[in-house]
Formats: structure tokens, C-alpha cells, sequence
């Protein structure tokens, strides 16, 4: 995963559970006295996966509620920081969900041979209705879940999020059903 979503994790971290004294216990937890993460480096999953399971542990919250919670704070700042790959500044939740799976996930991976990005696609049922299938070895469906309400929050839009099948369950991959309710 690269380094840039450990950097949201860093701050996420910082801004709602407690300040720098927390993540320098998380960090202590993996055996680490001080440990920078750079952006566009990769680095190895099981070491994101390992911070959240401490931070689940220690805040005594279910693994996914944090995951989805993370989602929720790494939606707006992803777009924030990525800034550079949004043409229409007009847009909704919708309209950047349909931009990730289209071009921005490929663009970002695209001189890393290793690329893992996550599969992502949408259909429009209707004005209010879109179908999210997610696929991706790391099975972070929470995250999608998250980055979905982060990103309403953001444009001022409340979702209904019904997941129709999951890969935790076996399925290949996720499908959401994400409604729009009224604001
Ligand atoms: C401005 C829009 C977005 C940008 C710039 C962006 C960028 C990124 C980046 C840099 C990563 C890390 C990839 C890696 O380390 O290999 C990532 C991962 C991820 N993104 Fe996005 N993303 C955006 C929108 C979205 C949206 C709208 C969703 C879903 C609704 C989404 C779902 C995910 C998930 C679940 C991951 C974790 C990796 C995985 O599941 O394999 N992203 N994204």
C-alpha cells in the first residue's frame, strides 16, 4: 500500500484518537521507535493491516468500524491531495466514485510494475441509485463504505449503503447499492 494513505492513517490517528502520544504507541506496538512513511513509496500490506488491528484493540472497536471510519476521514483528504486528477470541481460523491473506477486509481499506479490497484465500477440506476462493485485482494469493503460517507459529508449528501453481496461472504467481489437520501 503506498505510503500516502499510511500518512492519512498517521493523521487520522492524530485527529481523532488522541494525538501524536497515540500513534507513537501504535508505532511502538510494531516495534518501531520513530518510522517516516513517503507517499509514493509501496510498502508492505501487513504492516497497514497491523496498525489497525492494534488501534482496533486499543480503542476496543470491531476492525471494520475503524476501517470504515478511516474511510470516512481518507475520502475528502484523498481528493484534497490528489487535486491535480479532478477536472470538474463541480462534482458529487457519484461523479468522483465513477472518476476512481474509471481513471484515477490506473493513473496513480501507473509506473509502479507492482500495481495493485482496486477494482472498482459503477452503474447509475438512476439520479439517486449507484451500484458499486468493489475487487481487491485486501477486501477493504469498510474503506469503501467510509470513503463513500466521507466524501458525502464533504458535498453535503447522505447515503443509504446496502451491501447486496460481500467477499467476506465468499462472493468475488463487493456490490453496494448506495441511495442518495434527501439532504
Ligand atoms: C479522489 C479520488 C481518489 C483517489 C485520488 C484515490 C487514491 C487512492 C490511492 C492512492 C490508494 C492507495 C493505493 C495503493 O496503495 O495501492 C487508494 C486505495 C483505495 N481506494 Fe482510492 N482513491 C480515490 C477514490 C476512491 C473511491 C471513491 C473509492 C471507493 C468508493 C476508493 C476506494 C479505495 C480502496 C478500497 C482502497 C484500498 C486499496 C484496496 O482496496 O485494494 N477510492 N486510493
Amino acid at each position: 500500500m503506498y505510503g500516502v494513505i499510511f500518512h492519512f492513517l498517521r493523521d487520522y490517528v492524530i485527529e481523532r484518537h488522541g494525538g501524536e502520544a497515540t500513534w507513537k504507541a501504535l508505532l511502538d506496538a510494531q516495534g518501531y521507535k520513530f518510522k517516516l512513511y513517503f507517499p509514493v513509496q509501496d510498502y508492505p500490506d501487513e504492516e497497514i493491516i497491523a496498525l489497525v488491528e492494534t488501534a482496533s484493540k486499543a480503542l476496543d472497536t470491531p476492525i471494520p468500524v475503524v476501517l470504515e471510519d478511516f474511510g470516512s476521514y481518507v475520502g475528502p483528504q484523498l481528493l484534497s491531495f490528489y487535486h491535480m486528477y479532478i477536472k470538474n470541481k463541480e462534482m458529487t460523491t457519484f461523479d468522483v466514485i465513477e472518476a476512481a473506477g474509471g481513471s484515477i486509481h490506473d493513473v496513480i499506479h501507473k509506473h509502479n510494475p507492482n500495481r495493485k490497484p482496486p477494482r472498482l465500477s459503477s452503474i447509475r440506476e438512476s439520479d439517486d441509485v449507484l451500484m458499486v462493485h468493489y475487487q481487491s485482494h485486501r477486501k477493504l469493503c469498510p474503506v469503501v463504505r467510509g470513503i463513500i460517507r466521507g466524501l458525502g459529508e464533504k458535498f453535503n449528501e447522505r447515503f443509504d449503503i446496502n451491501e447486496t453481496q460481500c467477499m467476506h461472504d465468499g462472493a468475488d467481489k463487493c456490490i453496494m447499492k448506495v441511495t442518495r437520501l434527501d439532504a
